[in-house]
């Protein structure tokens, strides 16, 4: 930490110079989920106090100054060092969102005596439903000048963002770019898969958007579990905050389109199996613990417990878990063991305090079914927790459906729910079962069905009307010859005629994996 020094609050006249000195790249090698790490971020979120406090002046002086002014130069010098010593190889955004200010992805929490600062920034954003402010390294004294000049001149009564963005362009002011309050939304995820939109990329349809959002939040739960599941396995420290963080947006994501998210575990990648496997797990057990009633507090614990449910498989050797043939009994004896290994690696992370007893309530009980069928098998009386319930369906619906793991070849989902139901009251909780298949559908989201027209179509949510929940909505993917068509029209299958009778029917479902059929292109 030597090299890490922090000077005073810059002042005008000392020459531009980093506030926070240390090499660029050492952001990178502090591990994360280190000390280190953890007072990197508490710095950049002084620094990005910082930043709203001069942004806050320059706006000020420049109601009462003309750009040129030295009054101006003040603000603007700590401004540019700011940036300076933020941006690394990325430039540094200021966000709004629900009135919250964040750097980057770091929430700026101010305190009581900041709180004056803050508020103003904050209004003046919301004045212009400006939702995120980006400057670029490049920024330079006469673009914040002109800008903050702008910023004042105009009124936000009678100018849109749209107003104000074209005039930054006009003005030739470069290093500073403007987001509105929906396109906000759009936050790049790490790329997996291949599947995540460029960066910044918006969509003018709420739904795309909706899906795209989803997308991104997606990845991001599954970049925190592989690079967690990755430092277990190398028996380093574990960052819970990235997982946290992550999980808390997906639930944000779900209060607004439970189907998109949802639609989402329905991709499968093979090889990221286990990543994947985990964030549906996640997804799947907040979505049913959401109608259960589990309470609102607790989702994301719930969704990061159910994100960890696995851990204990890092113990088990790579070789085995992706044995193209059949297991050893060996190979049985490990994979049986992980929801016990689990719980031993659990107990070992550091920063897990509030949350040690549901992690290892959802790793060691996932496999025991209700009946106390599965494993590991007791000899004491064992009362199964909520989450232990609830992950159990979850992790079993998503297990079934996807083609790795105990099986070679996954199932389609309305065979595996089928199976589950007929396992009802015994392996399952019954009432939550009945909850899950709300979730999913009778003919869950990803199935593949024929509509009497012989037109094929893919399931992708369930009837809004839970009475008719054998008529989802689906997408229509082929003609009738069944040539594959382009944004096929979605159809609402409880949807009546003129006579009151229902306009479209399935008339059978399709097993998508007889035919090597992988639906998830329709929601991702
Ligand atoms: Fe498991
Ligand atoms: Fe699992």
């Amino acid at each position: 930490m030597s090299d890490i020094k922090i000077k005073e609050a810059p002042v005008a006249d000392e020459e531009a110079q980093p506030i926070l000195t240390h090499e660029k790249s050492l952001s990178q090698k502090i591990a994360r989920g280190s000390e280190a790490r953890d007072i990197l971020d508490q710095q950049m979120v002084m620094l990005g106090i910082q930043l709203v406090t001069q942004l806050n002046v320059l706006i000020k002086t420049s109601r009462i100054y003309e750009r040129t002014n030295a009054a101006l130069d003040k603000p603007v010098d700590a401004i540019l060092t700011l940036i300076k010593t933020m941006a690394h190889d990325q430039p540094v955004t200021l966000r709004l969102q629900n009135d919250f200010l964040f750097l980057g992805d770091s929430h700026l929490k101010v305190n009581a005596q900041q709180m004056a600062v803050a508020t103003s920034i904050i209004d003046a954003l919301n004045a212009w439903k400006i939702g995120g402010m980006t400057f670029s390294l490049t920024v330079e004294s006469k673009d914040l000048r002109e800008f903050a000049a702008l910023f004042v001149s105009l009124d936000p009564d009678n100018k849109t963002i749209e107003d104000l963005q074209k005039e930054i362009k006009a003005r030739g002011i470069a290093g500073i770019e403007l987001e509105d309050q929906r396109q906000l939304q759009i936050r790049k995820g790490p790329g997996t898969a291949g599947s995540i939109g460029p960066e910044g990329t918006k969509s003018s349809d709420p739904k795309v958007q909706r899906k795209m959002n989803a997308k991104n939040g997606y990845a991001n739960v599954a970049k925190a579990i592989g690079t967690m599941t990755q430092s277990a396995r190398e028996g380093g420290r574990v960052n819970f905050k990235q997982a946290r963080r992550a999980i808390q947006n997906i639930i944000d994501r779900m209060a607004d389109d439970e189907t998109a998210v949802l639609g989402l575990t329905t991709l499968r990648c093979h090889d990221q199996y286990t990543h994947n496997h985990s964030v549906n797990v996640s997804l799947l057990s907040m979505a049913l613990a959401n109608r259960a009633g589990y309470p609102k507090m607790e989702l994301a614990d719930l969704g990061l417990a159910a994100l960890f449910h696995d851990m204990g498989k890092s113990t088990i050797p790579m070789e085995v878990l992706n044995k193209p043939g059949e297991f050893t009994d060996d190979d049985w004896v490990a994979m049986r063991n992980h929801p016990t290994e689990g719980v031993l690696i659990l107990s070992k992370m550091r920063g897990l305090t509030n949350l040690p007893g549901r992690m290892a309530a959802a790793s060691f009980e996932h496999h025991m079914n209700l009946d106390f069928s599965g494993y590991p098998k007791l000899t004491v009386p064992w009362t199964l927790s909520l989450t232990g319930r609830i992950l159990t369906i979850a992790d079993c619906y998503d297990a079934m459906t996807s083609s790795r793991v105990y099986r070679r070849e996954p199932m389609s989902p309305s065979k595996v729910l089928n199976m589950m139901l007929s396992k009802s009251g015994k392996a399952f909780d019954a009432v939550l079962l009945k909850l899950f298949v709300n979730c999913v559908g009778i003919i869950p989201m990803g199935s593949l069905v024929m509509l009497e027209t012989s037109e094929l179509a893919v399931v992708i949510k369930p009837a809004a009307d839970k009475a008719s929940a054998e008529r989802p909505f689906v997408r229509v993917i082929t003609d009738p010859q069944g040539n594959s068509v382009d944004h096929g029209r979605e159809v609402d299958l409880t949807e009546k005629d003129d006579t009151g009778d229902f306009r479209h029917n399935i008339i059978r479902l399709i097993d998508n994996t007889e035919y090597k059929f992988d639906t998830s292109r329709y929601f991702v």
